[in-house]
């Protein structure tokens, strides 16, 4: 199979990665982070989430983050929101693009947004079509394509239906989350030719990869090769979801670039540099870099 020449990465750890953080972390470590991460080449940054506090605190600051950011030029700062009122807050704090979710489960949405599948899709049009109003790009996620945690195996033809729905409202893109990440290479790529031979748009289709079972990388590959040229990865593999217990966070971003730097695939991020940002979050928040890039780069530093 042939691989894409060029990918775009979406860096998540601002956001998938901080919100599973149980200390505060804060508003200048952030937006130290942010700055970092702008500088290294990214090119879109989901910066924070206009959800409810209750549910998730530590996006809490999301607003005050909008308002301090000093946007570099050419980089996207994006949102996730799961309500009209994340929304209104979203287009209150200036912010271009957002994304909406939706879960393949029922348990899993109830978990994570209090109602079924079928009234977060209804959410999510009013969220897509509000927003296209106001010019803004609108992203997809699809939660739990690859297992659910409380519901186990979730089937490849359900993901197709709900990833066209989630095109068919106006989704520019849906990223196609393997939340809990159990999904392996077989299972990862029974999924995509799914969504094949549904004819589904395979260049519309980002893959949100979370580590658990170690397995994200090898998927990642699995995904290059059906045509998707979009990956979310989170910094120092920052993370988790508090809605599925147990899982890790994405896989780091720096062990997506080396994958792709391996495969000669272009992606315009200085691999130094996101290490850097890694660091300087992971030590900010005293946890270990979960990337084995960076761990393994950062020794050699240390030895010369
Ligand atoms: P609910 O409790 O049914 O909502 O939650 P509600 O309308 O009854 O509101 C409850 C309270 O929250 C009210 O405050 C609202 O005003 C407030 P009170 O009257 O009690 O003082 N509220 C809000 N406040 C700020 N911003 C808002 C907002 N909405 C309500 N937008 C709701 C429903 C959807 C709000 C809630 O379930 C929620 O916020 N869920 C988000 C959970 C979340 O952020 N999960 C993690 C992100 S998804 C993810 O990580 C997966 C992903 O990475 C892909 C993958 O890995 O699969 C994307
Ligand atoms: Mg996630």
């Amino acid at each position: 199979m042939t691989l894409p020449t060029a990918v775009t990465l979406v860096e998540v750890g601002p956001r998938d990665g901080l919100q599973n953080e149980s200390r505060t972390v804060a508003l200048g470590d952030k937006l130290e982070l942010l700055n970092r991460l702008a500088q290294t080449g990214l090119q879109t940054i989901e910066t924070g989430s206009f959800v409810s506090p209750k549910w998730v605190p530590q996006m809490a600051d999301t607003a005050a983050l909008f308002a301090a950011l000093k946007p570099v030029d050419g980089v996207r700062y994006t949102a996730l929101v799961p309500n009209e009122r994340g929304l209104d807050d979203a287009i209150a704090s200036g912010v271009e693009e957002v994304a909406l979710f939706a879960a393949t489960t029922e348990s899993f949405s109830q978990k994570n947004t209090n109602c079924s599948v079928a009234r977060s899709l209804d959410n999510c049009a009013t969220i897509a079509r509000r927003a296209m109003e106001h010019d803004m790009r609108v992203r997809g996620y699809l939660s739990c394509v690859l297992g659910c945690p409380y519901e186990g195996t979730v089937a490849p033809l359900t993901v197709a239906d709900l990833t066209r729905q989630l095109l068919d409202l106006g989704c520019y893109e849906v990223s196609l989350g393997d939340t809990i990440g159990v999904g392996t290479a077989g299972s990862t790529a029974e999924m995509l030719m799914a969504l094949q031979h549904a004819n589904i748009d395979m260049p519309k289709l980002a893959i949100h990869c979370h580590d658990t079972y170690g397995q994200a990388i090898a998927n990642i590959l699995v995904a290059l090769q059906y045509g998707i040229s979009t990956i979310d990865a989170s910094v120092a593999g920052l993370g988790g979801c508090p809605y599925a217990q147990g899982a890790t966070g994405n896989v780091a971003t720096e062990d997506v670039v080396y994958l792709l730097n391996g495969l000669g695939i272009t992606h315009g991020v200085d691999l130094h540099k996101l290490i850097d940002a890694g660091e300087f979050i992971s030590t900010a928040i005293n946890r270990p870099n979960q990337s084995s890039v960076a761990r393994a780069v950062i020794a050699k530093r240390n030895n010369q």
